[in-house]
């Protein structure tokens, strides 16, 4: 179970709005490589995973990045709330997305495709999955590289940084998981199949 705790992981106090950056800073809520795909995926993975130590990494993880969902949530809100309609207008980046959603938070990439569970893999075998959890956090990395490379706001870059950083421990410690993976694997003279399967 999941106990709530009310307050973000690191904070966000954005003080100027800016919709056109909310419009391309949505796609890590609901884009490919965006936080509520990064907590399913972990979430999702762990209970195929055979290695106690490596389910846990998982939930563990992929509590964290709930926590990152909800930090990218209030980056939106704050970037988007109070917007005059003239603020709107002036916007061609914002307005499709406030056609549809006005400013609520919506699981999208900021190409507009809607969330989907298409973007992440559950192959149910340790070296797929954790292969794929090390390319899953480069790619967060990267996207947020891009995002920090288009904000000029010191308050809203300050939380990028942190999250971008948070990918870069990530990827580190699924790369220790999988080098444990495999010699566990090894020590069952097993290498690299899947040990609830392949015998
Ligand atoms: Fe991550």
């Amino acid at each position: 179970m999941f106990v709530y705790e009310k307050k973000l992981q690191y904070p966000v106090r954005i003080k100027t709005p800016n919709p056109k950056l909310a419009s391309f800073i949505i796609s890590q809520y609901g884009g490919p490589d965006g936080e509520l795909g990064a907590s399913l995926r972990y979430l999702s993975q762990r209970y195929a995973m055979p290695y106690p130590e490596l389910k846990a990494l998982l939930t563990d993880i992929g509590t964290e990045e709930l926590g990152h969902l909800e930090m990218i949530g209030a980056i939106i809100h704050q970037l988007t709330r109070n917007l005059t309609d003239e603020e709107v207008r002036s916007c061609p980046a914002f307005a499709p997305y406030f056609v549809d959603h006005t400013t609520g938070v919506y699981p999208t990439a900021a190409s507009g495709f809607p969330w989907n569970a298409a973007s992440i893999g559950v192959k149910g075998d340790v070296i797929c999955d954790l292969s794929e959890d090390m390319a899953a956090e480069q790619k967060a990395r990267v996207t947020y590289d891009n995002i920090l490379r288009l904000s000029d706001d010191p308050d809203v870059n300050d939380v990028i940084r942190f999250l971008r950083e948070r990918e870069v421990v990530h990827f580190q410690r699924f790369g220790e998981a999988v080098r444990l993976a495999k010699e566990k694997m090894d020590q069952k003279n097993v290498y690299f199949t899947n040990p609830a399967f392949d015998r």
